[in-house]
C-alpha cells in the first residue's frame, strides 16, 4: 500500500523530515520511489525541464495528465501531488475542480496549486471534493515570474506578515500541506511554527517540515538555471554527455557492436542458407 496524505500530515513534529522530488516519466519515478522518496510531485517544472519551454506558462492539463500517468504507473510507495498547470484553476471554481478530477483520474493522490489568500474559496471547493490539496506560496512560477522574475520573498515587515497570513489562510481553507518557495529562512521558519499542517520547502531553509528539488537540478541534468538553493549530488550532463561522445566514437570505429551483443543463427542452419544462396 503506498503513502497516504494522513501519513504526511502525521510527519509535522515527528522528528522526521518529509522528502519531496519532482518525478515526470516512468523510469526516474520507479528509481525515485524506490529510493523511498515520501512524496513524488509531478510538477510543471515539467515544461522546463522535459519540454524545454522559457517558464510553466504554457503547460497544459494534456501534458500533465500524460506525466502523472506515467508516474503513477512506477509507483508503489510514494504519495503522488501532480501540479494543476497556469490557467487550470484560476479562471472559475468549475475549472479548478474537474481540472484536480482529470489529474486523480491520471493518477494523482492530491494536487497543488499556486497561491495565497485569493486562491482559499477555490481550495475549499476543491478539498470538499474530496481531492486533497497542496498550497505553494512565496515565489509562484506561474504568476510572479511574469512580473518580478526570480526573488526571495519575504525579505520586509509587509511581504512577511503577507506570507504568515496566506499560509494561514490556506490552513483554513483545507491544504494537507504547503510548499514554501524562495522564502526568507526567517519567515518560512515563523510559518513552519505557525501552521499545523506540514511546510515543504524550496530555497526556504531548513526550519521547513520537509524539502523538495527539481530532480533535474539535483543530477544535474538541467544547465540553464543553477539556482543558489539547489544542492547538486551528481553532474549526470556531463556523464551523459561523456556516454554519448564514446558511443558515437565506438559506432564510427566499428567498435560497437561486437560478439557479445549480437544474434546467431545455428551452424548447419547457416550452412543450409549458404549452399542455398550459392546454388
Ligand atoms: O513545478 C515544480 O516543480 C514545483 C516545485 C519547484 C515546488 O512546483
Amino acid at each position: 500500500m503506498h503513502k497516504a496524505v494522513a501519513d504526511i500530515v502525521s510527519k509535522k513534529n515527528s522528528g522526521k523530515k518529509i522528502s519531496v522530488i519532482t518525478a515526470y516519466d516512468y523510469s526516474m519515478a520507479t528509481l525515485c520511489d524506490r529510493a523511498g522518496i515520501d512524496i513524488l510531485l509531478v510538477g510543471d517544472s515539467a515544461g522546463m525541464v522535459m519540454l524545454g519551454y522559457e517558464n510553466t506558462i504554457p503547460v497544459t492539463m494534456a501534458q500533465m495528465c500524460l506525466f502523472t500517468e506515467a508516474v503513477s504507473r512506477a509507483r508503489q510507495n510514494s504519495l503522488i501531488v501532480a501540479d494543476l498547470p497556469f490557467m487550470s484553476y484560476q479562471a472559475s471554481i468549475t475549472d479548478a475542480i474537474s481540472n484536480s478530477g482529470r489529474l486523480v483520474k491520471a493518477g494523482a493522490d492530491a494536487v497543488k496549486l499556486e497561491g495565497g489568500k485569493p486562491m482559499a474559496e477555490t481550495i475549499q471547493a476543491i478539498v470538499g471534493t474530496g481531492i486533497p490539496v497542496m498550497g505553494h506560496i512565496g515565489l509562484q512560477p506561474q504568476t510572479t515570474m511574469l512580473s518580478q522574475g526570480y526573488k526571495v520573498q519575504g525579505k520586509t515587515v509587509e511581504t512577511a506578515l503577507r506570507l504568515v497570513d496566506d499560509a494561514k489562510a490556506l490552513e483554513e481553507a483545507g491544504v494537507f500541506s504547503i510548499t514554501l518557495e524562495m522564502v526568507s529562512s526567517e519567515v518560512a521558519k515563523i510559518i513552519t511554527e505557525t501552521v499545523h499542517v506540514p511546510t515543504i520547502g524550496i530555497g526556504s531553509g531548513p526550519s521547513c517540515d520537509g524539502q523538495v528539488l527539481v530532480i533535474h537540478d539535483m543530477l544535474g541534468m538541467y544547465d540553464k538555471l543553477k539556482p543558489k538553493f539547489v544542492k547538486r549530488y551528481l553532474s549526470l550532463s556531463k556523464d551523459i554527455q561523456n556516454a554519448l561522445e564514446s558511443y558515437k566514437k565506438d559506432v564510427e570505429e566499428g567498435k560497437f557492436p561486437t560478439k557479445e551483443h549480437l544474434f546467431s543463427m545455428e551452424k548447419t542452419e547457416f550452412e543450409k542458407l549458404r549452399k542455398e544462396i550459392e546454388s
